[in-house]
């Protein structure tokens, strides 16, 4: 049983932002193969105004898909507790997604909370966002002021018509190139983009993208296609494995492979020889990275999910809503990570296609990516 003394008050900001908590350590926590939890992604929002084939494809989420109603999505003030109660616990990152999190009204409220959350160190809590970049241009500068450290945006195509049929909404690859810039100018960096690479889609776009990026102060990671969730026909001969995306690249701009700069990092990396910047691949079809993995999710309606793929959450809203307190929140969180085992993409390969299938497994916009 863990137990949570009294937070520790540091004096008001003049500003009128929140007050600085610095949270008393309740332990750090290990799983069942000794991993910490040191990142906690939190979805705010199931919706999004992009429908990628990949994601969130049309067919599915259409006009009469069901989406959470307001209630039914942890208020500001729950997800700051739940954040709250991580950091006692050892997390570093809290990291909102969705969805698209810049569609959930208020967000920036959010953000100025969970940036005056202080580790049991004093040290101040990395605050991320993933997003498809549409909002930027015209939130960047409020997001920065609010505390967001820096953004990673997903962009999978240079090329208006590819982008296009891949967002699926007709959205322009200008305006998120502009949101990209925005972000930069705010000093929400370093910035890193996400290519998702589906063959016969994209593929073609990963020299145009990697060229672009170069030499600019953005990082370009590519991403496997993943099976995530059930609705996108996800199929293992459309994953362009990284090793092939590094040969691409490396035969006409040679790379070097770097080391990580964070335990538990997603993503290889590689720097361009002649200095022009790194890349990264996210490896997690051919390449899996879970015997490090420290990542814990929130679905937007409060669950704890304890792998990208696992089939279940663990109802932190109904603790939450009954009025249990922050040990008891701290005690609940410690044994569900304790009994962590997941390790599914490494497990992934030795299922037949049919039981890939069968397996209940949650939406990347409901659970966060
Ligand atoms: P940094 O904070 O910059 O290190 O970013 P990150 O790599 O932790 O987060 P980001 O959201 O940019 O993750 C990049 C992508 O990697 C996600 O969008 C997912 O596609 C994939 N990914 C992230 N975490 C996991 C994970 O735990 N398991 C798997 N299989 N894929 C993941
Ligand atoms: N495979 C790989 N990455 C995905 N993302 C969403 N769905 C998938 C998938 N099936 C990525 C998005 C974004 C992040 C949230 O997750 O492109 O960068
Ligand atoms: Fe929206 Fe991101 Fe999913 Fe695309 S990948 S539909 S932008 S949540
Ligand atoms: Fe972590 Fe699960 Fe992804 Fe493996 S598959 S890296 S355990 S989230």
């Amino acid at each position: 049983m863990t137990t949570l003394l009294p937070v520790r008050a540091v004096p008001a900001p003049a500003n009128g932002a929140p007050r600085a908590r610095r949270l008393p350590s309740t332990g750090a926590i290990t799983d069942a193969f000794s991993r910490p939890m040191r990142d906690l992604r939190i979805s705010v929002t199931d919706r999004c105004n992009f429908r990628c084939v990949y994601c969130m494809p049309k067919t599915v989420f259409g006009r009469d898909y069901a989406f959470l109603e307001h209630d039914e999505l942890l208020s500001f003030d729950e997800i700051t507790r739940l954040a709250g109660v991580a950091v006692a616990h050892g997390v570093h990152k809290l990291r909102l997604t969705g969805g698209e999190p810049l569609l959930r009204r208020g967000i920036e409220g959010l953000i100025e909370r969970l940036a005056a959350l202080r580790t049991p160190d004093g040290e101040p809590v990395e605050i991320a966002m993933t997003t498809n970049g549409s909002a930027l241009a015209v939130k960047a500068e409020a997001l920065r002021a609010a505390g967001l450290a820096r953004v990673t945006v997903s962009l999978d195509s240079l090329d208006d018509a590819v982008f296009q049929s891949m967002n699926d909404v007709r959205f322009p690859v200008d305006r998120v190139l502009a949101g990209l810039r925005a972000a930069h100018d705010a000093g929400l960096g370093p910035i890193k983009v996400n290519m998702v690479v589906k063959r016969g889609l994209n593929d073609h776009e990963v020299l145009p993208m990697a060229r672009h990026f170069k030499d600019s102060p953005f990082t370009l990671r590519f991403i496997e296609y993943m099976d995530v969730g059930t609705s996108n026909g996800w199929r293992l001969d459309e994953v362009v494995p990284s090793a092939e995306i590094v040969e691409l690249i490396g035969a006409e701009m040679p790379l070097e492979p770097i080391g990580a700069t964070a335990p538990g990092e997603t993503a290889a990396r590689w720097r361009y020889v002649d200095g022009g910047g790194e890349i990264g691949v996210i490896s997690s079809v051919t390449n899996a990275f879970c015997g490090s993995c420290n990542r814990a999710r929130i679905s937007t309606e409060g669950k704890l999910f304890t792998c990208l793929f696992a089939s279940e959450g663990h109802d932190l809203r109904a603790l939450l809503r009954g009025g249990v307190d922050d040990d008891g929140l701290a005690a609940a969180m410690a044994s569900i990570w304790g009994a962590r085992d997941d390790r599914y993409s490494e497990v992934r390969a030795t299922l037949t296609p049919e039981l890939r299938a069968a397996r209940p497994k949650p939406e990347m916009s409901y659970l966060g990516g």
